[in-house]
């Protein structure tokens, strides 16, 4: 039997080994002999030929792309330390209806203690967990590769065994107590890059367990004692630590610090070497070894002693090459979306006073912008709309732009760049007299949509601002040009409607705010339309025409119409 087990063994270790080099050989993953020689690449490897043959097994499928296009797992930056702090939901009720003892319930805290306990028991990568009142800690060591530390896989796994351990463990902390409504906790997962960062976090934690735990001792006793909630409330307001000792010496004869551990110093969860019986000898005498054994304490964590005296516990990771590869992990813009760019250049007060801009429009200004903007169609063909005013600009692409494979930190940062370098080489041709005193820079944010309509009204929106900033800056320039100093023009168009504008344009300047150039009321939308043109001169045939797409400027209302007039603009039908 046991030969049969050790072949079987043998064999899917042989098989695993020949899947390995395998994958190293096809797939992307690379091995080298530091790769063997670390268990925790080993293991990691495994995972990838699993995920690898999961695919595998999927690719045939049509509908694989549902996974591959939309599901992005994020993963936590590695060579940091993970804590996925939990929290019970509610447990204020929870603990009410409960009837858990006040301020702190032993069992209560016990049975929390227990599910720490198993979780670490079933999840070796986490190596230190710290629990106070209804929240536990847990810290992953820093160069864990637990399901290659993808955030919602560690997060979810927690918090679903803890709360699992909870239920099942309940019986044995409150015999005679029927869970009345199930317990459920939420969680999140905080990385903290160096020893320090961890410490201090986990000291954080140990501080909070101590005020609060001094501030409800007060609490309770001075409510038992027949003070009011309220009454005693007041009486701990502004009170300090010793305040609060002092107050328990005196009124109640507690020495706080005589009060049970694990109130004033939480729990901590850790592996400790235990002498443990492994067997018992010929002779009946037992055998003891060293072994790890989850182990719970309430000591203090915040001073160096603990950890002085547990080194394993935090011990910092090797550091592995290939670690350096994940921490360039980009975010993808999810896919099938309209990605939107939009570009808006920085301290543009400023910019535009140095450069004697006129004000409110200056019209060679709009129309760098809009050339630029017409460039960038021609560089990005992915790009099908743009539409913009004042110092802005917004790029749609259309949403099967396979642009940098949809790498939000790429698209962005060439946009912006590209946008501001064109702007800075056309200056000198829409300003031929004025030198560039301040070099423009461009903040650039993208946006997903996942509908059309959604970004036609995102398009309505920004037309909607452009509308309303310039007729608020045509009538405050009028009122400033007319005499008033810019608080008193501020001071007459606050809370004024739309049409109170134009009726002061009208009534005091005898301007028709609609007969002002639709550059400044509409703004500028640019985009492709096909053009008819002679092909005879270079083709030496004179009867023919050729179609061509030109980028076009516009300044027209961006409303359906719009959109029923050209609907190749969204289909990208120039592609
Ligand atoms: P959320 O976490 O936001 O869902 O609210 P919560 O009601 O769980 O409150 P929070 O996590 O801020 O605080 C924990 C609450 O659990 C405390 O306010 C107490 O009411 C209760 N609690 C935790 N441990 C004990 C205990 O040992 N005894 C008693 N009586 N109550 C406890
Ligand atoms: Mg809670």
């Amino acid at each position: 039997m046991k030969q049969q087990l050790a072949k079987l063994v043998g064999v899917v270790t042989l098989l695993a080994l020949l899947a390995l080099l395998e994958l190293a050989t096809t797939a992307s993953v690379k091995l080298t002999t530091d790769d063997l020689n670390s268990e925790a690449s080993l293991w990691g490897l495994y995972q990838q030929w699993l995920c690898a043959l999961g695919e595998g097994l999927m690719a045939n499928s049509e509908y694989e792309y549902v996974k591959r296009e939309f599901e992005f797992d994020r993963c936590l930056p590695p060579s940091n330390w993970i804590v996925v702090r939990i929290d019970g939901c509610h447990f204020h009720r929870f603990s009410k209806i409960h009837a858990f003892e006040k301020p702190n319930d032993e069992n209560a805290l016990r049975l929390m203690n227990a599910c720490a306990t198993a979780v670490l028991e079933k999840f070796p990568d986490i190596v230190f967990a710290y629990g106070v009142s209804d929240e536990y800690s847990f810290i992953f060591r820093e160069e864990t590769e637990f399901y290659h530390r993808r955030e919602s896989k560690i997060l979810s796994l927690c918090v679903s065994y803890f709360t699992s351990v909870y239920v099942m463990k309940w019986k044995d902390f409150f015999p005679n107590k029927e869970l009345k409504e199930p317990p459920y906790f939420d969680g999140r997962a905080v990385c903290y890059p160096n020893l320090k960062t961890i410490r201090d976090y986990l000291a954080w934690r140990q501080v909070d367990c101590h005020i609060n735990n001094q501030y409800n001792t007060c609490f309770w006793m001075l409510v038992k004692s027949g003070k009011s909630e309220q009454e005693a409330q007041l009486a701990l307001k502004g009170t300090f630590a010793k305040d609060k000792n002092e107050l328990l010496a005196q009124q109640f004869q507690i020495n706080y610090d005589d009060e049970p551990a694990m109130f004033r110093k939480g729990s901590s969860v850790y592996r400790e070497k235990v002498e443990t019986t492994v067997k018992i000898d010929d002779f009946g005498d037992p055998i003891k070894r060293p072994r790890l054994k989850v182990t719970v304490a309430h000591v203090d964590i915040i001073g160096p002693e603990f950890w002085e005296n547990h080194q394993h516990i935090l011990r910092e990771g090797k550091f592995l090459h290939w670690f350096v590869k994940k921490f360039g992990i980009n975010h993808i813009l999810s896919p099938c979306n309209w990605i939107v760019v939009r570009i808006n250049a920085c301290q543009f007060d400023q910019f535009s006073t140095i450069h004697s801009f006129d004000k409110p429009n200056d019209e060679t200004a709009l129309s760098l912008m809009n050339e630029s903007a017409s460039l960038m169609m021609e560089q990005y063909p992915d790009i099908v709309f743009a539409y913009g005013f004042s110092n802005e600009y917004s790029f749609v692409f259309h949403e099967k732009s396979e642009l940098y494979q949809r790498q939000e930190s790429l698209i962005l940062s060439s946009c912006s760049s590209y946008f501001t370098s064109l702007y800075i080489t056309k200056w000198k041709e829409f300003f031929p007299h004025k030198e560039l005193m301040q070099t423009p820079r461009f903040e650039t944010e993208a946006l997903c949509y996942p509908k059309l309509k959604i970004v036609c009204e995102y398009l309505s929106w920004r037309q909607a601002e452009c509308h309303a900033g310039n007729q608020y800056n045509t009538c405050f320039w009028m009122l400033v040009k007319s005499g008033k100093s810019e608080k008193e023009a501020h001071e007459i168009l606050k809370g004024t409607l739309s049409k109170d504008k134009n009726e002061l344009l009208f009534q005091q300047f005898q301007m028709n705010y609609n007969n002002e150039p639709a550059m400044f009321r509409k703004g500028s939308c640019i985009y492709r339309q096909k053009v008819e043109e002679l092909a005879g001169a270079e083709d030496g045939d004179n009867d023919t025409t050729r179609e061509r797409w030109h980028v076009k400027v516009d300044h027209v209302d961006l409303g359906p119409g719009f959109w029923r007039k050209h609907p190749w603009i969204m289909t990208n039908c120039t592609q």
